[in-house]
């Protein structure tokens, strides 16, 4: 607002500097509507703004929306993944040789069961940066959907045999219902979806329990009978970070499996229908096509 006051009496072409001024001109000679984001120069603050224009022909109306600093705040935060996924990648590669050559080589169980740890740390370290990178390419927009051709059932059994681990620990049945041969999708983006629905429905299960796991034409379901999700967080899952007490508690994770699922659904322009009782179970859907 304080930005606003010195406009008083300006005509707005004097008093803005425009990266881009042909289109609201353009819009306005013809009475169009516009709307599009510029820089605009300020004498005021020395520098450049960013700017939503809004021109409304009808009621005619022009619009200036700053948004300098949302758009500072998001392309800190896009820096600030990419370098830290370029600079956390490398070091961990080689601290996983370096783990496994030791584990190799030691004789004491008990350096051994320590090797492992941190073995089992590092992979985890590995796993939420990979999150932390399809998060951000999905941002970038630096991922494109491709189209195609998905054997289902070797998509499934890849994914299931990547989750065999805790399939196996905690003793659950996953059965499948699988209606479709083949399908047309992005794999990534399937696998990654497929493969991150599939690892919560198995880590906040209760053991000796099932999992139903189902896929036709137009969805795919993930359904368990695990601790739930309360009402209350229900949304909140979906935000990054984000994990229950109760989910805390029960296995590790980094809170960032859902938003990934939810960036690359978005992406791919399939619809998450997520619905779930605490203590009784979750379900969780993706419709290909609404
Ligand atoms: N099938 C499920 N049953 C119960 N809670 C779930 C389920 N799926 C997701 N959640 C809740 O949503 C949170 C976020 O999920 P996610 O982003 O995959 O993180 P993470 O698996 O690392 O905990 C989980 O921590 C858990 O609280
Ligand atoms: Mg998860």
């Amino acid at each position: 607002m304080e930005y606003f006051s010195e406009a008083v009496g300006l005509n707005c072409f004097d008093f803005f500097v425009f990266d881009k001024p042909d289109a609201l001109v353009e819009g306005i000679s013809t009475g169009r509507d516009v709307k599009f984001e510029s820089k605009v120069f300020t004498q005021k603050k020395g520098g450049w703004l960013y700017f939503q224009v809004i021109y409304a022909a009808e009621p005619e109306m022009l619009i200036f929306k700053d948004i300098s600093e949302k758009r500072r705040l998001n392309e800190a935060k896009l820096n600030l993944s990419t370098m830290l996924v370029h600079e956390v990648k490398n070091p961990l590669g080689v601290l996983k040789t370096v783990l496994a050559e030791l584990i190799e080589e030691e004789d004491s169980p008990e350096k051994i069961e320590k090797l492992w740890m941190a073995d089992k740390q590092v992979h985890r370290l590995e796993r939420i940066v990979q999150q932390i990178e399809y998060i951000t390419m999905a941002q970038l927009g630096l991922y494109k959907p491709k189209n195609e051709k998905i054997d289902v059932l070797e998509l499934v059994e890849d994914v299931l045999e990547d989750l065999q681990h805790l399939i196996a620990e905690k003793k659950i049945e996953v059965v499948r219902k699988i209606d479709v041969q083949t399908l047309e999708a992005d794999r990534f983006i399937l696998r990654t979806i497929l493969r991150n629905v599939l690892s919560n429905a198995l880590k906040y299960s209760l053991p000796n329990s099932k999992v139903l796991l189902e896929i036709n034409e137009r969805e795919l379901i993930v359904k368990d009978f695990g601790i739930g999700i309360p009402e209350n967080e229900l949304e909140r899952v979906f935000e990054r970070f984000y994990r229950t007490p109760m989910a805390v508690k029960m296995a590790s994770g980094s809170g960032l499996g859902l938003p990934v699922v939810k960036y690359l659904a978005n992406l791919a322009g399939y619809e998450i229908e997520l619905s779930s009782k605490y203590m009784i179970g979750t379900t969780f859907k993706l419709k290909f096509r609404s």
